[in-house]
């Protein structure tokens, strides 16, 4: 059983500046609701019973999001307000099952999914991109579902055109198992379009073994001079561990970029 979920929450967010020099892009408003909250919900709707942050100095005010209870406390004393009361009751349901790591210097997904190294009790964990939603059908649950049925580890993904392969890690495939699952036969982090093996792109949903671990401790740095969790996965893949890239249902939402934050307001306002 997967009950475990991790949540980088250490990046800079030089993307969205300047509405991230202060403020956490993470809890930025997407449609009256922070960004971080969807991916919450994502999370407890699959069974998830806890959530590691991974988060920085620098990214303190996440953490005092879910720790204002003074604060809330006084207000509801002062004023009978049932929204305020429902706020702060989802608050201190998420504030129970999350966990704080730190990641002080920014060096890449694989660097920081390696500081919950000592976190990690079951056989396999989910890791969840803040900067990805997903929206109307819960990814992460059908992921947790092929991961029970097929016994192997899962990574979500979409087609992407060709012209933008080397924003994304890009997989190819092995063998087709279902309409929307595929045996992966290799990934690569941000090829140049020219070396993209094909245009399945991984999307910020990974179920992984505990084995991961092993590979980051030794994993060298790869583009950008980052650590990628991508380079470490790749390692797992050629020692015949199962990865199955899952095209799935839900509506994509690319949280991440100035443009992709301002339209993912307005597609949700839609759905
Ligand atoms: C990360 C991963 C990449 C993946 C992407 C999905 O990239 O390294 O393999 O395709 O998330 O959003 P980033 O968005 O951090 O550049």
């Amino acid at each position: 059983m997967i009950k475990q979920a991790i949540i980088p929450l250490a990046g800079l967010g030089t993307r969205l500046l300047p509405l991230t020099s202060v403020f956490p892009k993470e809890l930025l408003p997407i449609n009256g609701k922070p960004g971080l909250e969807y991916i919450l919900d994502e999370c407890i709707d699959a069974g998830i019973n806890e959530i590691i942050f991974i988060i920085s100095k620098k990214k303190k005010l996440i953490k005092k999001y879910f720790y204002n209870d003074k604060y809330y406390k006084n207000i509801i004393k002062k004023k009978k307000d049932s929204r305020i009361n429902k706020e702060y009751n989802k608050i201190l349901k998420f504030k129970k099952k999350i966990k704080f790591v730190y990641q002080n210097n920014p060096l890449g997904t694989g660097d920081a999914i390696l500081k919950t190294k000592n976190y990690i009790t079951g056989s396999h964990f989910l890791i969840l991109f803040p900067d990805d939603l997903i929206m109307k059908k819960n990814c992460s649950k059908q992921m947790i579902s092929i991961h029970k049925k097929l016994n192997c580890s899962v990574m979500a993904s979409i087609k992407v055109k060709k012209k933008n392969v080397s924003r994304w890690g890009i997989y190819s495939i092995k063998k087709k198992i279902s309409k929307n699952e595929f045996l992966i036969d290799d990934v690569v982090e941000k090829p140049k379009i020219n070396n993209a093996p094909s245009t399945n792109a991984v999307i910020g949903r990974y179920i992984l073994p505990k084995e991961i671990f092993n590979k980051l401790t030794i994993q060298k740095k790869g583009i950008g001079g980052e650590i990628h969790i991508t380079d470490s996965i790749r390692e797992l893949i050629k020692e015949k561990h199962k990865f199955i890239g899952h095209n799935f249902a839900g509506k994509y939402l690319d949280c991440g970029t100035m443009y992709g934050y301002i339209n993912s307001s307005l597609k949700i306002s839609k759905l």
